[in-house]
């Protein structure tokens, strides 16, 4: 039975670069998508830049630039990635279009209509400077329960606690540092505390799907099972806040003057809206298309971070407001870098366009994911050794290796023809066998099971030609030999009808090997079916090279840290840029020393004791004995860093930290401290 399957991947953030996270997500999806394909059913594969949100709204206020700027520069290097490693969507949209608009007032419309959207006025904290409510992540101050200083507004890195950021103590915006305000404002919420929502999404997630599958995985169902508890009362389920108030990046809310949809609102309707979009390139009828009484499914792949989102707000949404829900929403793990969890901040992770700059073939790294892949939510590693024997033994080793061995027999003796001796359908069962097992794997998200079973049988395909002995066989062939000539002329042929097979079944991970494989050695069309793997091959031409192995020196240059590194054409990231927020956090004051001293116990440090206005006084040790005499720096202006955490040293407590300049040579060091100019006062801001 031929399916229509309608496949997205999460939308990203567009105020950023993809990561390798982002690439392993659409390679999963990307070969799933290809598999299907191959068994007939007709896939509609789309994504979209996620485009709304405060964070997008602050970055591109701090470039200076406009939301819809930002997001152009995203968007635009997005082929290089996406064609790069040959990820194929049909269509990629952006949230901020007229199609997400619609969608977005016609769900919340249908929403309302059902009474489930319900107006309630909430306390917030409100910078005063900037003039706009925040979120718990632009609150900093400390922590209600442990004092640590510097914590979220929602919660506690050390400590753990969760509370409301109202509780925090000395709360500040991380925006531009102003004592938060508590204002009252109204906002819409989605009733998903009412019985109609829990009772619907019990059954959601139990009942199967179009498919009489489960709609999600065992691990996920577990997890919001907490969430929805067993039965109304148990339920954790709370109201959901739909609403931001103005500035905001976003959809604004058509009855609600002012205030606009918070970004996960509209984000997953961003799937829809760019299908839609392509739907009206295509001329097909989206809304038909899509109707909850067609047996469309619908694919969302997702990481794990999200599935609260997906699996009970968005279904939710659909089905009030009468929409198809999804059929499955597939949750993978985290991509790890030698078991580390990746941090952009700090530089690691792997860039996806260093691989591709450094001409490493998409191919390897397609493999080497879907080797690791299968259907459960598991973080996958990369670790440079397993990358590099994973494509060298596997692929070149075992599999481009059949070629390359077996074609020059068949190019030299037998003029490229292949013979099959009457043994055909004992051939074409075996294959068959393999195949439906394999695209089976594929189906089921199981591509590391259905690698093994390719990679056993590439193993079986060289032993049966090694045992056979066909360089003997050949030897005997040249010295007249007829019935040498045809079991070399046979097993050739056998030989190459598995390494045909094999091409098939990898296709969906090596879509190009696979192309040029048809086009240049059997001289076969494309696009490839499950069951071209059942057409045996009648000729080939000369062996030509397939793919490389790794180069070790060049692959390990990806795993080298270059901070300098480019992530994109235009603009450099987060790497090396810190944005207005983060320098805003940054207490930099004029102050004036007014004592000096030698810390006898040490041979680096002076104890300066500094005024920085308005008789407050911090006690700062700074690693500047060797370069000055402290009688000559009494009076001296200099930039104190006045918030930095104090550090108890053996001497007592460093308050803060002095700015100065110094040289890189270690050997004959230079340092100066930096003094503003005469004029300035201390206390002064340095802005
Ligand atoms: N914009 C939201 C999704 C909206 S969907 C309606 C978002 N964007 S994201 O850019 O942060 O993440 C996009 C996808 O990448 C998500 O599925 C997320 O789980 C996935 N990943 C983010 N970091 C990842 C890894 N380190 N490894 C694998 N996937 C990762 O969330
Ligand atoms: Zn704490």
């Amino acid at each position: 039975m031929h399916r229509t399957i309608f496949v997205t991947t999460a939308l990203p953030y567009s105020n950023g670069s993809f990561h390798i996270g982002h690439i392993m997500e659409y390679i999963q999806a990307d070969i799933w998508v290809r598999s299907m394909r191959m068994s007939g059913h007709k896939v509609y594969f789309v994504s979209a830049d996620d485009a709304h949100g405060a964070p997008i709204m602050l970055k591109a206020e701090a470039m200076g630039i406009t939301p819809k700027e930002l997001t152009n520069i995203y968007s635009k290097e997005r082929p290089i990635y996406l064609n790069g490693f040959h990820i194929k969507f049909d269509h990629w949209h952006s949230t901020d279009s007229k199609e997400n608009t619609l969608l977005s007032h016609q769900i919340y419309k249908k929403l309302k209509e059902n009474n489930l959207i319900e107006r309630r006025i909430i306390q917030q904290l409100y910078d005063p400077v900037k003039q706009m409510f925040l979120a718990d992540r632009y609150i900093k101050g400390t922590c209600p329960k442990c004092k640590s200083d510097n914590q979220y507004g929602d919660s506690c890195e050390e400590c753990g606690s969760t509370y409301n950021p109202t509780e925090l103590i000395n709360p500040h915006s991380t925006i531009t540092g102003a004592k938060p305000l508590l204002r009252s404002s109204e906002h819409l919420f989605f009733k998903l505390s009412d019985s109609r929502c829990i009772n619907f999404l019990r059954n959601w997630i139990e009942t199967k799907n179009i498919n009489n599958k489960k709609k999600l995985q065992d691990e996920v169902i577990a997890k919001i099972s907490e969430w929805l508890g067993k039965d109304e009362k148990n339920s954790k389920l709370e109201d959901w806040d739909i609403s931001r108030d103005a500035p905001y990046f976003g959809i604004e809310i058509p009855d609600f003057k002012g205030k606009y949809f918070y970004v996960w609102l509209d984000a997953p309707i961003g799937y829809l809206s760019s299908l839609k979009s392509y739907c009206e390139l295509q001329d097909i009828n989206f809304e038909e298309l899509l109707d909850k009484n067609n047996s469309v499914e619908q694919v969302h792949f997702i990481g794990k971070d999200i599935i609260y989102f997906h699996t009970l707000f968005w279904p939710a949404m659909l089905h009030f407001s009468d929409r198809k829900t999804p059929d499955s929403v597939y949750v993978h793990g985290f991509v790890t870098i030698d078991g580390k969890k990746m941090s952009k901040s700090r530089g690691t992770g792997i860039s996806p366009l260093k691989y591709l700059d450094l001409g490493l073939n998409p191919e390897w790294l397609r493999y080497y994911f879907a080797s690791k892949l299968n259907s459960r939510v598991e973080d996958i590693d990369i670790n440079k050794g397993d990358f590099i024997s994973k494509v060298n033994s596997d692929l070149i080793g075992k599999y481009i290796n059949i070629a390359s061995r077996t074609a020059p027999f068949i190019t030299n003796f037998f003029d490229g023809k292949l013979n099959f001796y009457n043994k055909n359908e004992s051939l074409i069962s075996e294959i068959k066998f393999k195949i439906d097992l394999i695209s089976q794997l594929f189906e089921n998200r199981e591509y590391n099971k259905a690698i093994r079973e390719v990679m056993s049988y590439a193993d079986y395909t060289n032993q049966v030609f090694d045992i056979s002995k066909p360089w003997e066989m050949a030897k005997k062939a040249k010295s007249g030999d007829s019935s040498s000539m045809k079991d070399l002329h046979e097993i050739c042929s056998f030989t190459i009808g598995r390494f045909k097979a094999i091409s098939v079944m990898l296709a969906p991970i090596l879509p190009e090997t696979a192309l040029y494989i048809c086009l240049n050695f059997f001289q076969i069309e494309y696009p490839l079916n499950w069951n071209d793997a059942l057409i045996l091959p009648q000729k080939i031409k000369p062996f030509k090279h397939m793919m490389s192995r790794i180069d070790e020196k060049i692959f390990s240059k990806l795993f080298e840290q270059n901070h300098k590194e480019k992530e994109n054409m235009d603009l450099v990231t987060n790497k090396e840029f810190i944005n207005i927020e983060d320098f805003a956090r940054l207490d930099l004051v004029v102050a004036k020393i007014v004592r000096c001293e030698n810390v006898e116990q040490s041979d680096k440090l002076l104890r300066l004791t500094l005024d920085y206005g308005e008789e407050n006084y911090k006690n700062v040790f700074s690693g500047i004995k060797k370069y000055y005499n402290p009688d000559d720096l009494i009076g001296k202006l200099v930039i104190l860093v006045s918030n930095l955490k104090p550090r108890k040293m053996r001497f007592g407590i460093s308050e803060g930290m002095v700015l100065a300049a110094s040289s890189k040579d270690e050997i004959s060091k230079e340092i100066y401290l930096i003094e503003p100019p005469e004029f300035t006062k201390p206390g002064m801001r340095i802005t």
